[in-house]
């Protein structure tokens, strides 16, 4: 039955073609391909990014689960690669006037989404910064054999959850219902979510090259971490700009407060469509404790610790 919903065309029909099939959260279906549920529009820039992107050992990846604060952490490394170039974080900084997905671009959702016209990388300044929400497994093969590093961001998932909730049901369009928390969360506890199943970050390569983040442990020592995230892009904060208050310039500046309060946050629209408010909405941690059943608590928590803890991930 979603097969009528799906528009394909190109390359990679026959192979998504035959790929298992789940209803979607918003129009499109989700496809397994390779572990990983993806929509299907989405899935063509991916297989199309696998194909084509050719990484840099300078470049650097955020990758991401979606929904565990992508945003703040695109706006905190694109203010910390480009402090030098603007000083005044509070004149003129391109996160004044930019949505942080206008400034750090997504692979799937932003580079690869026209089939005909790839995308020109070679005028960006170095080092490169982009973005995924992809799984390890399914990084480019230049990515994994390149030195290119690797900041992972991943969240509670129970916040993740309800991050996503929220999100989803601003993005169905009117004509479409809302969908209940209940059937979200069966869906994302079968594993059937955008890129999920969301246990697959126990996946993720453990080595130098990879910097492991967490929404939670960032919200609480925010300046520990930006220190780290700088010393691992080879921009370390110099004892001059610490003392000059550059780090809680730029906490501020990367702020959910400062951000969401922005002219273009408010009223703006990322490249894909979606506005920009969409992406800010509480920006705190544990909102799942006001949504959630015992019940739920409980049957996330099994799948928690089996796939997660087992890993050393604990939430
Ligand atoms: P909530 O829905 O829990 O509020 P993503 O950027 O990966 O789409 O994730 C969105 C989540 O990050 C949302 O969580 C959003 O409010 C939160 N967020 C956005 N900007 C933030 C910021 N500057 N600091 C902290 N959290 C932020």
């Amino acid at each position: 039955i979603y097969l009528q919903e799906i528009d394909l065309t190109g390359e990679y029909k026959e192979l998504i073609s035959t790929l298992p099939l789940e209803k979607g959260w918003i129009k499109m279906p989700f496809h397994q391909y390779q572990g990983c549920w993806i929509g299907t529009t989405t899935l063509q820039n991916v297989l199309s990014c696998q194909q084509h992107f050719q990484a840099l050992d300078t470049d650097i990846l955020l990758v991401t689960s979606p929904k565990s604060g992508t945003t703040w952490l695109k706006a905190l490394t694109f203010a910390l690669l480009n402090r030098k170039k603007y000083s005044n974080v509070h004149l003129n900084h391109p996160l004044l006037i930019s949505n942080p997905h206008d400034l750090v671009p997504f692979f799937e959702h932003d580079l690869y989404i026209n089939k005909d016209i790839l995308p020109n990388l070679n005028s960006l300044s170095h080092p490169r910064l982009f973005s995924t929400h992809l799984p390890y497994h399914l990084l480019p093969k230049s990515v994994k054999e390149s030195r290119c590093k690797i900041v992972y961001l991943c969240r509670d998932p129970k916040d993740n959850l309800v991050s996503f909730w929220h999100f989803i049901n601003k993005l169905r369009s009117q004509s479409m219902e809302k969908l209940a928390l209940d059937e979200l969360f069966e869906s994302f506890c079968r594993g059937v979510s955008p890129f999920g199943p969301f246990w697959k970050e126990s996946l993720m390569e453990r080595s130098n090259k990879v910097m492991f983040l967490r929404y939670e442990e960032m919200k609480k020592k925010p300046d520990f971490y930006l220190k780290k995230l700088a010393e691992f892009m080879e921009c370390p904060f110099s004892k001059e700009e610490e003392s000059k208050g550059v780090i809680d310039d730029i906490l501020n500046l990367c702020s959910f407060e400062k951000l969401s309060g922005l002219e273009v946050n408010k009223i703006g629209k990322v490249g894909t469509g979606v506005e920009n408010k969409y992406f800010f909405r509480r920006g705190q941690v544990g909102d799942w404790k006001n949504l959630f059943t015992t019940e739920m608590i409980k049957q996330i928590d099994i799948i928690i610790e089996k796939e997660l803890v087992e890993y050393g991930l604990s939430f």
